[in-house]
């Protein structure tokens, strides 16, 4: 287990040294502190939180101070893991001071260590000025889920020749402006190498092939604890949903029949 705090300068040592990078989302202190505890190395507060938490088909809708919320509750539990917050839909395009304002409040009142915004050459200038005022950024570029209406579903990004271009240059203008770690979401895999070997910054992978420097994902998927669909990128490390059901299901049969509590479990 390292012991070492996480930190932006971590993942570039690891890009170097040519460790890979694990990450996870968390939205709550009971997951943040066993993905601390295990040794993982960045957990993101994703705006995924709307859907696995919140249970909304998309991200769009989840605010500013629910995000602050899950922050502060991740934060509370990590020592180690490098903790970055994901900037909701319309908290950073509307303006450059809005972004600077709403990324700060992840610093200031969540505790986080930096952000995420999604979007490529369009967000390089909010994301500069973000970093100039000392807030490091996470890019997020490929399949970017708040722009779900305007790709018209969950689809593979960056298979044709101009998308592609647009990617690689996309990752390369974040590179230049400063982003610590650039995630690269739903691309052929052969484009999640090409971007990974064209930059120094670290790239996260979700959906992008096993030739990025880390990989993420969503913590409820891996656990089955999201059961509305299963992206092709996911792999399910355990069942939790029919854990759950089977152990409250014998609650509840337990206290129907009085079986539940026992002499032991009374005063
Ligand atoms: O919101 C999220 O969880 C994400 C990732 C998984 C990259 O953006």
């Amino acid at each position: 287990m390292k012991k070492e705090k996480a930190t932006v300068k971590t993942f570039y040592q690891m890009k170097k040294s040519g460790e890979k990078i694990a990450c996870l989302t968390a939205y709550d202190f009971f997951t943040a502190r066993v993905l601390d505890e295990i040794g993982i190395d960045c957990i993101l507060v994703g705006d995924s939180a709307n859907m696995v938490f919140y249970g909304q088909k998309t991200t769009l809708s989840i605010g500013m101070d629910q995000m602050v919320y899950h922050t502060q509750a991740v934060c509370s539990a990590v020592k180690r893991a490098l903790v970055i917050a994901d900037m909701p839909f319309l908290s950073y395009q509307t303006s450059i001071s809005d972004a600077i304002l709403n990324a700060g409040r992840f610093l200031k009142e969540g505790g986080a260590e930096g952000v995420k915004i999604e979007g490529g050459l369009e967000m390089v200038e909010t994301i500069k000025k973000i970093i100039e005022v000392g807030i490091p950024v996470m890019g997020h570029i490929g399949l970017i889920p708040q722009s779900i209406h305007k790709f018209g579903g969950y689809s593979v990004q960056g298979k044709d020749e101009k998308k592609r271009r647009y990617l690689l240059q996309s990752a390369q203008k974040l590179e230049e402006v400063g982003c610590f770690s650039i995630v690269l979401e739903s691309i052929p895999k052969e484009l999640g190498k090409e971007i990974s070997e064209s930059i120094r910054t670290p790239t996260i992978g979700i959906g992008a092939g096993p030739d990025c420097d880390g990989q993420i994902l969503v913590v409820n998927d891996i656990l089955g604890l999201f059961e509305e669909f299963k992206p092709k990128f996911v792999r399910k490390y355990a069942e939790l949903g029919k854990e759950i059901r089977k152990a409250c299901r014998k609650y509840l049969e337990d206290v129907k029949s009085g079986e539940f509590p026992s002499d032991e479990e009374s005063y």
